[in-house]
């Protein structure tokens, strides 16, 4: 089983990225043959950035992954720009992709209202590079939030056309989203995704965030006017609290309701954050040590790169051959 991943550098990472996303990278390492993951710095340029300060994030974000429990001998993390196949098959897949479904993908919507300049042509064709990024080592699983579940159906459809137009030469994936914890709200406004550029800072739990902050975000969630620990459709916030409560302990919302049911609101709070606090004290801890060691990020990266290579390259010369690119092979 080939499993594969991104995430972006820009941003610091959030509660949602850790329970949707990066705790499922980590319990990858474990089944991938091999499990790929990688801090997607050229998804970064297709919104406003500032070049000055990408490498750094990509440090944080290589610091973050290690901290959280990835470890370079048994996984492969690396910088996407270091391994240019991934630009050359976007380009390539281009020719499989529908500008129609491009157009229906909500993340481009969302994304090209918040630019107030320039809606660049990278952000068109994000969900195209992003197919790349997964089809270049034919993997079969993608570990992601429930937000990326269209841009994983896009990349199958992608994968269905290139091997029913040119033969079978790519592995159509499939998502793994989470069963609890797949779409974290905001806490200051609970019906929208826990977001960097969408939320402010205190919707927001960081991961690198202390204990302190924590309990103050989650007091001042935002919950209804009952009473009840709960889920329901109007009870977003105490919804989202549950999921949270229910991701870090590893159990099911059932099991937090049927606990919680004579607690009020704000005990409950008060439990949420110590148990998220906890949760994420290892993580923050980690994070400190490595983080300052740029020349040990830079060299994990690197050798993550040249593996990742290896795979990449030799689905190219697949691919090139199957669309007849390049110099006929000698027979
Ligand atoms: P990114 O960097 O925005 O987010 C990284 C991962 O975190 C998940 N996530 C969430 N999960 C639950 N609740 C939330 N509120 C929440 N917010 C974010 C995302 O679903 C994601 O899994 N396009 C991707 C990066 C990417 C990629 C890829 C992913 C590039 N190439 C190939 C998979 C495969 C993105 O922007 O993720």
């Amino acid at each position: 089983m080939r499993i594969f991943s991104g995430i972006q550098p820009t941003g610091r990472k959030h509660l949602g990225n850790y329970i949707g996303a990066i705790r499922q990278y980590v319990e990858g390492q474990d089944r991938g043959d091999p499990a790929i993951y990688s801090i997607v710095d050229l998804h970064a340029t297709s919104v406003d950035y500032d070049p000055g300060a990408l490498p750094s994030y990509v440090y944080d974000t290589t610091a973050m992954l290690l901290a959280a429990g990835l470890e370079p001998d048994r996984c492969i993390l690396f910088r996407q720009s270091d391994v240019q196949e991934h630009t050359e098959l976007c380009w390539l897949l281009c020719s499989v992709t529908a500008h129609g479904d491009l157009n229906r993908m909500h993340q481009f919507k969302d994304k090209s209202t918040q630019q107030r300049e320039l809606i660049s042509a990278g952000l068109f064709l994000y969900p195209v590079l992003m197919a790349a990024d997964v089809l270049a080592y034919r993997a079969h699983e993608v570990p992601v939030g429930d937000d990326q579940r269209q841009h994983v159906e896009l990349m199958r459809d992608i994968a269905e056309r290139f091997n029913a137009a040119y033969g079978e030469v790519l592995v159509v994936p499939e998502h793994r989203i989470p069963a609890v914890g797949a779409r974290i709200m905001d806490l200051q406004d609970p019906t929208r995704k826990m977001s960097t550029t969408a939320s402010e800072e205190r919707g927001l739990i960081f991961v690198d965030d202390d204990e302190e902050a924590i309990v103050k975000k989650l007091r001042s969630a935002v919950t209804d006017s009952g009473s009840e620990v709960r889920r329901g459709e109007d009870k977003p916030g105490i919804t989202n609290m549950i999921d949270i409560l229910a991701a870090v302990r590893a159990v099911g919302a059932d099991e937090i309701e049927r606990e919680f049911c004579d607690l009020r609101y704000g005990d409950f709070k008060v439990a949420v954050a110590e148990a998220v606090a906890g949760y994420l004290a290892p993580v923050r801890e980690r994070y400190g040590q490595l983080r300052p060691d740029e020349a040990a990020l830079e060299a994990t990266l690197r050798e993550g790169a040249e593996r990742a290579r290896a795979i990449a390259s030799d689905t190219m010369v697949d691919v090139r051959v199957a669309m007849g690119i390049g110099a006929p092979r000698p027979t």
